[in-house]
């Protein structure tokens, strides 16, 4: 796979899966653009490989004005990978408004507003690639994870509608879905509830480098090629 020459703008690319993205996409030759608010973070992937290889751009995806600083670098885009996200896992009479808008602003509006941006701009050059990060929780709806499974089933469905309108111009868009997978996303979910789910799993988290070789997968797909969904699990975890 040699993604030489190609540009790839990652949101969440400072921790997580999106980090272990960024870092399979360079070691394929592609040139990163790193999204997420910690600017400490971002450094450190940048620290970490070549020199010029790393674009970052810190700041909130909720936010309009920074919405306006990724418009101005999407005509570069060639890869966009559409990746951070929140969660919190409590029951679901007691999320509070906060969490579920906090959800939605982020793993839903959030993620429209910069598709559309990066989107428009593939239309114009008739060439593209747009990884989705839903999550077997966009397909399937589990206890504790109420309105962040419906977070993700709605990314899912924003996915569909996208490659059906995009089709024509050129432009792919993969769905990738895994299971668990061993990042902080789950820190903020303190629950007693929550922490006792977590404590009888029987099955081992993925790493966010087993879902990053699965983005590398798609992105290095053969043109006539569309990987439209793929779906990992951990094993024993179905
Ligand atoms: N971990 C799992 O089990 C799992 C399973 C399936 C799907 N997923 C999905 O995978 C994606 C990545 O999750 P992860 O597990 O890698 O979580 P993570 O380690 O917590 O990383 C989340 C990333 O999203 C960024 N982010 C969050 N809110 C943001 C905002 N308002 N503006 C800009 N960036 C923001 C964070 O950056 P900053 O904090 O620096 O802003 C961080 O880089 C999410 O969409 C998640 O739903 C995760």
């Amino acid at each position: 796979m040699n993604l030489h020459g190609k540009t790839a703008l990652i949101t969440g690319a400072s921790a997580g899966i999106g980090r272990a993205t960024a870092l399979q996409l360079a070691g394929q030759g592609a040139r990163i653009i790193a999204l997420g608010r910690r600017q400490d973070a971002l450094a450190a992937l940048q620290a970490q490989l070549p020199s010029g290889q790393v674009l970052t751009l810190p700041g909130d995806l909720t936010e309009a004005p920074y919405l306006k600083q990724i418009e101005a670098l999407a005509p570069q885009v060639d890869i966009f990978v559409n990746n951070a996200g929140v969660l919190r896992y409590a029951p679901i009479l007691e999320l509070s408004p906060a969490d579920c808008q906090w959800m939605f602003q982020t793993n839903v509006l959030a993620a429209l507003e910069v598709s559309q941006i990066i989107a428009r701009a593939m239309v114009a050059r008739k060439q593209g690639h747009i990884v989705f990060m839903s999550s077997i929780a966009a397909r399937e709806v589990y206890r504790l994870a109420s309105v962040y499974c419906a977070t993700k089933h709605a990314l899912s469905a924003l996915a569909r509608s996208l490659r059906i309108e995009l089709q024509g111009h050129g432009i792919k868009v993969t769905e990738v879905a895994p299971g668990m997978v061993d990042t902080e996303i789950r820190a903020g979910s303190t629950h007693p509830d929550v922490l006792a789910s977590v404590a009888t799993r029987k099955f081992k988290a993925l790493t966010a480098d087993e879902v990053a070789q699965a983005v590398a997968y798609a992105v290095g797909a053969e043109p006539n090629c569309c990987p439209d969904l793929i779906e990992l699990r951990p094993q024993g975890s179905a």
